[in-house]
């Protein structure tokens, strides 16, 4: 299969499973628990539909708006993932070039395989970069200077990753950082020969952000949950959220608000965005979709933060709806790592060129042409 025959996300993500070791693709692809919450996130949008108005002059559509105080060609942006560099050599450098194309916002995890200061210089496009606290805290402040020095846009602090999510298929393939060849994930990668060959032929695994701060994740292979459970801080509380704001002193999002209640603190303690997150189904089974929280926060917070809709989103209707609904932004993760696993920044330029086409289609076929337009009015809940 080539990129140039994927003609949705699905495609994408079958062409990624071929291309790459199955303990990296279930890595990708998999969810907690039952995988309820992973799944719903998606089906959540087909409860509601879109409203077209005919004759209304959609010669030119302008998707362009305003994320954290930049101006993006379009309301979708690349959301944090580590380890990219597992998926595909180029690593972050392939997401964050191909959001630059695209005139994108890109956010960087603090578990990346590309450092802070590299992806600083890349590109030009919006940069976040998003805050795990360790228990070290004397690391988040680093962080958060590294990345003023590398001049990133804004910061977000994820706050569902207390501990990590039970991830079965990751016990099930043996999946490590980095990865490791065990009698159980032995024959995923003996049957990806080409992967193998490229990994080791390019510059060896690290977490760039931590390196020399944690021996374990870069050199030490271990399970994520390991990694997560003895590194991160369970005792992360609101003050310390308030702390990386007032530290960081620029537009900052908290990630992982799912609750009415979180949304309102958010604002109380002086974030400029949140994003509704159940970190796409990898942390708290049976959560809510992002979707179907949208109408609850946005009458409580929508005029005084600005919500971001983070997780299930596949489709450009989908962005549509959660527009339509009240949120300024949507974020992806899986669609471009399927990109970058299936073939590198090609694949992610891929995957956001299919997401605007369907984004411009869309809106001329609902009738309106610039994101402004697009209100409750164009919604329908069946
Ligand atoms: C492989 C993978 C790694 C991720 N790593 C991080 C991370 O390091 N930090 C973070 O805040 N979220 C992380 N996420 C969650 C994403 O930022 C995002 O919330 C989620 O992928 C959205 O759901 P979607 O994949 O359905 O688009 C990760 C997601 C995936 C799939």
């Amino acid at each position: 299969m080539k990129l140039k025959n994927c003609h949705n996300i699905d495609d994408f993500r079958g062409m990624a499973k071929r291309r790459i070791p199955s303990p990296l693709f279930h890595y990708i692809d998999g969810g907690a628990d039952d995988e309820s919450t992973l799944a719903r996130n998606t089906k959540a949008f087909d409860d509601f539909d879109l409203i077209p108005n005919g004759l209304a002059d959609v010669a030119n559509i302008d998707l362009s708006t305003n994320i954290l105080g930049q101006k993006v060609n379009s309301p979708l942006f690349l959301a944090p993932t580590g380890m990219s560099r597992l998926f595909h050599h180029d690593g972050e450098r392939a997401a964050s070039r191909a959001a630059e194309k695209f005139g994108q916002y890109y956010s960087l995890s603090t578990l990346s395989s590309v450092s802070i200061e590299e992806i600083g210089g890349l590109t030009e496009s919006p940069k976040m970069f998003q805050i795990y606290i360790h228990k070290d805290r004397g690391l988040t402040n680093e962080l958060i200077e590294r990345c003023k020095k590398a001049n990133f846009n804004s910061l977000c602090l994820t706050v569902d990753t207390i501990v990590a999510g039970n991830r079965e298929r990751d016990l099930r393939t043996g999946m490590t950082m980095p990865p490791k060849f065990t009698p159980s994930s032995l024959l995923g990668f003996a049957m990806r020969p080409r992967w193998v060959y490229n990994y080791l032929t390019h510059e060896s695994f690290k977490l760039a952000n931590l390196e020399g701060k944690t021996e374990k994740g870069s050199k030490e292979a271990i399970p994520l949950v390991d990694y997560v459970n003895s590194q991160f801080d369970t005792n992360l509380c609101w003050d310390d959220a308030k702390k990386a704001i007032d530290e960081w002193g620029g537009p900052f999002a908290i990630k992982g608000i799912m609750s009415v209640e979180d949304a309102k603190r958010s604002v109380d303690i002086g974030a400029s965005a949140i994003m509704i997150s159940n970190h796409g189904g990898r942390q708290l089974d049976s959560s809510p979709a992002p979707f179907d929280l949208l109408s609850d926060i946005v009458e409580v917070v929508g005029d005084k933060i600005e919500i971001i809709c983070d997780g299930g989103i596949r489709r450009g209707t989908h962005i549509l709806k959660a527009l339509a609904l009240g949120a300024d932004a949507c974020s992806i993760g899986r669609p471009y790592l399927y990109g970058l696993a299936a073939g590198g920044q090609a694949g992610v330029e891929a995957v956001l060129a299919k997401f605007e086409s369907e984004l411009i289609r869309n809106m001329m076929l609902m009738g309106v042409n610039k994101l402004s337009q697009i209100d409750i009015s164009k919604i329908r809940k069946r």
